[in-house]
Order: structure tokens, then C-alpha cells, then sequence
């Protein structure tokens, strides 16, 4: 092995790696404060420039960090700097550091950067690669001899190799181009983390690495292995995204088919979270998936179709992913018919009708709105003529169709003047039994209220 891998390695076991985090959201905030806890000065890079004032200003924005971490973070800037010139590297671990900007010239200083910028889809939902490209750009324009670059954006199998590598190969070295694999060292690594998620975070969940040579595997497991757990290395960076793309095709395959169990139950006559409950007492061989108002967040919905995308350029039907897409986005039209079956047996129409959707947020106990299937149940009631508010104490003001909504207030007056309140997501914070208690009809696309006694409420099951 060439001299760039063995000063890389050596930088990394000692801590005098610089590591760069390209895209400070859910999934780069969470991945800068476990470099930091591992002992790395570690430099965030946003083109947001709100994000970038917030963190130097110790505050965090993604809700399960809180900001006394990332003040510590900025805190040890100083002391870290101050330590490095004083003690002999490698012999004690140092306490890592933070500094965030919108510079990309700071990346000429780092050893390693990891790149997590979305990965959305566009208006005619084929894979948007605007913010993978633009970032690897700036990374190539300042690779350098000796330098790891991670690439853990989830995108199709391929990517890695086929759009990120030829830009750092070509655009490398002032002239002297740059050889992977001996000069740079280039991987792919899925995130996996489930923000809010308290017992599997980014330090204990394992991680899945693949890169482009055995020695850009080699240096990749050694920045992660110094700050996760456990490293599960694979062949290459085009089995580490597959691998991803699994995982979420999994879960949306399986919402799909439990969201169409509960429209069978419902044609049949039964409750369909029964069926599940007993069923999942089954030890081995099922696994329970839960039916709602539809799928959202940045994941799920959206992955899958990176993966059908890349099949379709060789002319294979991703039928599964199909099925289960149709069958997901449809939900909200059942449950907006659901809730207008239900005003139909009290006489009313859902024109004119005063709606209240509880959670906007795509899951329980965040405040992200992407992609929720809310903001569908908002936009169809209103266009059939209902009055719709919603509350969600994670959400102070959401945007539906161009128009900015606020959280109304939450009480018994409010519940009281609505004609249904529907459950659209099921927040902790939310006490079920008031809920019921003070309104009239409840729409529970959740299973939330199953413990809650009858009293009052006629409550309509998904
Ligand atoms: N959110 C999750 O739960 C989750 C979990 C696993 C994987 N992922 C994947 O991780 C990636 C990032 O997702 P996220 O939820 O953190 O997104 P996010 O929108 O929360 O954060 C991305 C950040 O990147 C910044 N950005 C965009 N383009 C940039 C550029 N060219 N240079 C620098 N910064 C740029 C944005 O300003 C934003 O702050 C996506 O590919 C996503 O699919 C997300």
C-alpha cells in the first residue's frame, strides 16, 4: 500500500483526521456529532445558510438533538485546537470539536468527507441527482492526495461508480490526475438511522459500507469503525446502495400489502389491527407492519422509486414497487371516503363540513412534513369544500398547495365545533381519552384510541 493510505489510516487512529460533513440535515447533524464524540475536528458544510448560523450559534434544528450537544460540539473548538499543538498525537484521545460554514474551500483542509445531500425525485418522479452532483463537484474541484470521500445519500445502485467517481478522476490534481484507490479513496455507506428513534442511532446501528477498491473499504471501515459500533463491510459501493434500497423497498412492499389488508378487512367486516395483533403473536415467520393514512418522509416513499428508475433504464418493470406505490399513495382517498362515509350516516356532506386533521407529521413524535400523507388528507378535504385545521405540537405552521397553515389552538371549544376530527398521526403528546371525550366523530387512521373507553365520541377505524 502506497504512502496517502498509510497516512490517512495514521491520521485517522490518531484523531488528527479533519472530517468534512456536506449536507447538515436529519441525516449530517446526527453523523457530525458522532465524528465529534469519536474525537474529530469535524467541519459541516451547508449551502443553508440558516442551518450553518444556527449550529455556530450552538443551537440545533432537527428535534431529537438537542442543543446543549451541539453547543458542546462548538464549545470544544478552542480547547481541541489548543490540545492538538500540545499533546503528542494518538497517545490520548481528544475531545473532538464542530465548526460549520457555507465555505466549500475548507473541504482543501479535510481528510475525509462524508456527503449527505438529498436525494429527492423531480416533478415527473425520476431520480433528482442536482444536489449529489453539485456537491460532488465542489468535493472534486478540492480532492486532494490522501483524502476519503463517502458518499451516503441514498440513490440508485450504480451512482457511486458511474456519476461520483468520474468526477473526483477527472476534475482532480491540478493536472495530475488522482488514482482511486491509491492516491483518494472513494465508498459508499448507507444512513440508516430512524430520526426520534431513541434505542437505534447512528453510533449503534450497524453500518454498511462498500468501496470502490479494498483499500478505499480499508479506510472507509476505519473512519466509521472509530465512531459506530460495528462495520459491515460489503463488495462494493453498488451492493452497499442496493442494500439500502432493500431495506426501504421492504418496508414499503409491506405497508403496501397491510394497507390493502385493511381495505379487505373493512370490505369483509372486521377490524383489521385485530388480525394483526393476533397474527403477530406468531414467534417466527411474520412480522407486523401497521395500515395508515399513507406513506411519508423522505425514505419511504421516495427510494424505492430510485431503484425502479434505475431498473427501468433496463427495461425491467419493477412490479412490486409499482403495486405497492399505487396502493400507498391511494390511501388518503380512502381514508378522505372513509371520512365521508362517516358525516354521511349523521347527515352531513363533507362540503361545508369542519375538519380537524390531529398530525401533520409524517411519524409520531417528530416535526418533519415531508412527504406526509397529511398534507394529502388536508388538500383533498378542502377541495371537496371542507373547513380543515389541523394541530400537531411538533408543527407550528405547515404549507398546503402555496398556503401557510397554523396549528390551531387544541382545546374543548375547538374540538367540540368540529364536525369529524380525523387521527392522522398518532404523537404521544396527545391525550386520546380528551380527545374523545370532547369531540363528536373521530376518524382513527392509527389505532390510536384502542385503549380508550367509549365516552362520547363515535369513533370510525381505518
Ligand atoms: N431523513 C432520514 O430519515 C434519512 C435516513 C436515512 C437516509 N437518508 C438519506 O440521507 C440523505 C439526506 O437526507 P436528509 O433527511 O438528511 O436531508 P435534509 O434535507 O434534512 O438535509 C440535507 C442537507 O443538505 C443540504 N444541501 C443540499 N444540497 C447541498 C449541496 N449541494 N451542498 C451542501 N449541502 C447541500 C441541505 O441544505 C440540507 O441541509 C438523503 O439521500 C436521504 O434519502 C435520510
Amino acid at each position: 500500500m502506497g504512502s496517502n493510505y498509510g497516512d490517512i489510516m495514521r491520521k485517522i487512529e490518531s484523531r488528527e483526521a479533519v472530517v468534512s460533513v456536506v449536507g447538515l440535515g436529519y441525516v449530517g447533524l446526527p453523523l457530525v456529532l458522532a465524528f465529534v464524540d469519536a474525537g474529530f475536528r469535524v467541519v459541516g458544510v451547508d449551502l443553508d445558510e440558516s442551518k450553518v448560523a444556527r449550529l455556530n450559534a450552538g443551537e440545533s434544528y432537527v428535534s431529537d438533538i438537542p442543543a446543549s450537544r451541539v453547543a458542546a460540539a462548538m464549545n470544544a473548538r478552542t480547547a481541541a485546537g489548543s490540545k492538538t499543538s500540545s499533546v503528542a498525537v494518538g497517545k490520548i484521545r481528544q475531545s473532538g470539536s464542530l465548526t460549520a460554514t457555507t465555505e466549500f474551500e475548507v473541504l482543501r483542509q479535510a481528510d475525509a468527507v462524508v456527503v449527505c445531500v438529498p436525494t429527492p425525485l423531480n416533478k415527473t418522479k425520476d431520480p433528482d441527482m442536482t444536489p449529489v452532483i453539485s456537491a460532488t463537484d465542489d468535493v472534486a474541484r478540492r480532492l486532494h492526495a490522501g483524502m476519503l470521500v463517502v458518499l451516503e445519500s441514498t440513490t440508485y445502485p450504480g451512482t457511486t461508480q458511474e456519476v461520483v467517481l468520474p468526477r473526483l478522476e477527472s476534475s482532480s490534481g491540478n493536472g495530475h490526475p488522482l488514482k482511486v484507490g491509491e492516491d483518494f479513496f472513494l465508498a459508499f455507506s448507507p444512513e440508516r438511522i430512524d430520526p426520534g428513534r431513541k434505542d437505534y442511532t447512528v453510533v449503534n446501528t450497524p453500518k454498511v459500507i462498500g468501496g470502490v477498491t479494498p483499500s478505499c473499504l480499508e479506510v472507509a471501515q476505519a473512519l466509521y469503525g472509530s465512531a459506530i459500533h460495528r462495520t459491515v463491510p460489503v463488495s462494493s459501493p453498488k451492493v452497499a446502495e442496493m442494500v439500502k434500497l432493500l431495506e426501504n423497498t421492504f418496508r414499503a412492499v409491506n405497508i403496501g400489502l397491510v394497507n390493502e389488508v385493511a381495505i379487505m378487512c373493512d370490505r369483509l367486516g372486521m377490524d383489521v389491527w385485530e388480525v394483526i395483533e393476533a397474527a403477530k403473536t406468531k414467534p417466527f415467520g411474520f412480522m407486523p407492519f401497521y395500515p395508515g393514512p399513507g406513506l411519508g418522509g423522505h425514505c419511504i416513499p421516495i427510494d424505492p422509486q430510485y431503484l425502479a428508475w434505475k431498473l427501468q433504464t433496463l427495461n425491467y418493470d419493477a412490479r412490486f414497487i409499482r403495486l405497492a406505490a399505487e396502493i400507498n399513495f391511494e390511501m388518503p382517498h380512502y381514508v378522505v371516503g372513509k371520512v365521508a362515509a362517516a358525516l354521511n350516516e349523521e347527515r352531513k356532506a363533507v362540503n361545508g363540513s369542519k375538519v380537524l386533521i390531529l398530525g401533520v407529521a409524517y411519524k409520531a413524535d417528530v416535526g418533519d412534513v415531508r412527504e406526509s400523507p397529511s398534507l394529502d388528507l388536508i388538500h383533498l378535504l378542502k377541495s371537496q369544500g371542507a373547513e380543515v385545521s389541523y394541530h400537531d405540537p411538533h408543527v407550528p405552521e405547515a404549507v398546503v398547495d402555496g398556503v401557510a397553515m397554523r396549528s390551531a389552538a387544541l382545546d374543548e371549544t375547538t374540538l367540540r365545533g368540529m364536525d369529524c376530527v380525523v387521527i392522522a398521526t398518532a404523537h404521544k403528546a396527545y391525550d386520546w381519552d380528551w380527545v374523545l371525550k370532547h369531540s363528536r366523530l373521530v376518524v382513527d387512521t392509527r389505532n390510536a384510541t384502542k385503549a380508550v373507553a367509549e365516552n362520547g365520541a363515535r369513533v370510525v377505524k381505518l
